[in-house]
């Protein structure tokens, strides 16, 4: 994220002598993206973080695909998934290709190591739940509605305060970024923009952990899982600067744009990624003509697959989803809304929808596990809601 963050202490220079009260150095780190050349951070650690005791690898982390490559609409009911596990570790993968991926996880308890992702920058929206992203970067409390931006190599774990908790999860190859329609040549967000750079929450504490031990850090690499035992606590930063640092935004920040007629689904956009957009539906009025038809029209998204998380039971198109539904509607076939909905959306003033839209460039995989939770006959609901009664 593009705006300079700073915590704790730091030396006046980059790259000087930064020394602790018995004189030692403080081990200076850069973490960053795409090596020397992306956004990045300096961190400066009580002790060197290259003190590795061990390392194995833990389990595979592979997504399989539903074989058949059925190829139709598509509605799954995540409220149908078994709840528990790790909320790092025990995502269940619902929809894949190679730029990004959306996962499920209900975790029941906090995890006993440390995560790192190797491989993805992860969205994670907080559907339900509470707690405390603790990062090697500071800490960022979160609630129901933020959507958590971690980027990949950051060390971090999740402290759990409210249950249940349930989490969508988007896991990016590239780099998840404000779009750059929002950004202005130098960066910041435009006046135009449906955020701006204060509803963007940064780590704001730092508490500095002095431990040794056997430190666990479960790091993901290549869609497996390996641990790697460190000697020092990773949370013992003293202080750092840069652009690269997990960050919250929660949904209801974002300010929906409301037209005379019907806006199309581009407004909404909050991420952008390589090969994906994330899109936010928040409550809003309704379009203001009098003809106006706030529902929106049939549409055939030539190469893009859109996928919908629905946060909470109401969205004005769709009759027979519920909250933790999430439909894929692939390239392909044209969709819109149910019958009757065209209709009873006309003069209608406002509406309360919450939803996450994921739209990919690439076709999506439909994982097994999604399978198991899928409402088969939601393709054929558009006639069968005009059988006559
Ligand atoms: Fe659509």
């Amino acid at each position: 994220m593009p705006i300079y963050h700073r915590l704790g202490q730091v030396p006046r220079k980059r790259h000087t002598a930064f020394r602790q009260p018995d004189g030692s150095l403080y081990p200076e780190e850069l973490v960053g993206n795409k090596g020397f050349v992306g956004p990045s951070s300096l961190l400066y650690h009580l002790h060197q973080p290259t003190h590795v005791k061990s390392v194995r690898r833990v389990r595979d982390l592979s997504w399989e695909a539903d074989p058949d490559r059925q190829f139709r609409h598509r509605h799954f009911r995540t409220h149908q998934l078994a709840s528990g596990g790790s909320i790092t570790l025990d995502r269940v993968p619902m929809l894949f290709n190679g730029d990004v991926a959306m996962l499920f996880v209900q975790p029941e308890r906090e995890d006993d190591f440390f995560y790192r992702n190797a491989q993805g920058d992860e969205i994670v929206y907080v559907s339900d739940g509470a707690g405390v992203l603790e990062t090697q970067l500071g800490d960022l409390p979160f609630g129901p509605g933020d959507y958590l931006v971690v980027p990949r190599g950051i060390v971090h774990r999740y402290r759990i305060t409210t249950t249940p908790m349930r989490c969508l999860v988007i896991e990016s190859t590239g780099y998840v970024r404000t779009p750059r329609r929002y950004r202005n040549e130098h960066g910041q967000l435009l006046e135009s923009a449906p955020y701006s750079e204060r509803d963007i929450r940064r780590p704001e504490s730092l508490e500095t952990v002095d431990e040794r031990g056997d430190f666990r850090i479960l790091v993901k690499k290549e869609n497996r899982v390996h641990e790697v035992v460190v000697e020092w606590h990773p949370f013992d930063t003293v202080g750092w600067d840069g652009y690269y640092y997990p960050w919250a935004f929660n949904i209801h920040d974002f300010e929906p744009r409301v037209g005379r007629v019907h806006l199309p689904p581009p407004t909404h956009q909050t991420f952008e990624g390589d090969g994906f957009v994330v899109c936010s539906f928040c409550p809003r009025p309704y379009d203001f003509d009098p003809e106006a038809i706030p529902a929106p029209y049939n549409h055939s998204n030539v190469m893009s697959d859109e996928v919908i998380y629905y946060a909470s039971s109401e969205f004005m198109s769709r009759k027979g989803i519920e909250y933790g539904s999430i439909t894929l509607h692939p390239d392909g076939v044209p969709h819109g809304p149910h019958p009757g909905r065209t209709e009873a959306s006309i003069g209608a003033k406002r509406t309360d929808e919450l939803a996450v839209m994921l739209d990919t460039h690439r076709p999506l995989h439909v994982s097994k596990q999604a399978l198991m939770i899928e409402d088969g006959d939601y393709y054929r609901s558009w006639i069968e809601a005009e059988q006559p009664r």
